[in-house]
């Protein structure tokens, strides 16, 4: 059994992590979506939210599990039993803080692979703190995320936005 982690904040999930998280269902046994537990970050949406939302949109696919985990995304690994660790690259910029992580988290574990897969060229400006931005002003974000985050963005920022209709 091949077991990843795909971790991240997920503060939401948008279209480019579900192109991310449904490749690496085709490749692996079984995939962990695993929501970090950062003290540090202030999110937009609570953890329980965060994984509820994944939980609705990843429904679909019977190989894909969602959690949240607290520390160490190598430690998580370990403790799941996972081989690898996936994380998607966007622009070459991602590059460099994903090459330090993959080679701390080598060193810490080492039998704990980091695998990245390229992100779809149509999807490799989707964000999430973009996301959230443009929600924020009220602008539409129906091609960057699935509708159950459109959704919920509406209602987060209900107060002050007026979403496109149609
Ligand atoms: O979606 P994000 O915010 O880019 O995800 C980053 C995340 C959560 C994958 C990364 O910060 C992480 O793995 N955090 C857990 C702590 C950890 O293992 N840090 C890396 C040590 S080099």
């Amino acid at each position: 059994m091949r077991t990843v982690i795909c971790p991240g904040s997920f503060d939401p999930v948008t279209n480019g992590h579900l192109d991310i998280i449904g490749r690496a269902a085709h490749i692996f046994d079984k995939v962990i979506v695993a929501v970090s537990r950062n003290p540090v970050k202030q999110p937009l949406f609570t953890i329980q939210e965060r994984v509820d939302i994944l939980k609705g949109v990843l429904a679909g696919y019977p190989n894909v599990e969602v959690d949240s985990f607290s520390g160490l995304t190598v430690n998580y690994a370990v403790e799941r039993k996972a081989q690898a660790i996936m994380k998607g690259l966007r622009v070459i910029s991602d590059f460099e803080n994903e090459f330090r992580m993959a080679l701390t988290n080598k060193k810490l574990v080492c039998e704990v692979e980091t695998v990245f897969l390229m992100t779809k060229a149509e999807l490799s400006f989707i964000s999430s703190s973009a996301v959230k931005e443009v929600a924020s002003y009220g602008g539409c974000v129906r091609e960057l995320v699935p509708p159950l985050v459109e959704q919920k963005l509406k209602e987060k920022f209900k107060d002050y936005r007026v979403f496109e209709e149609g």
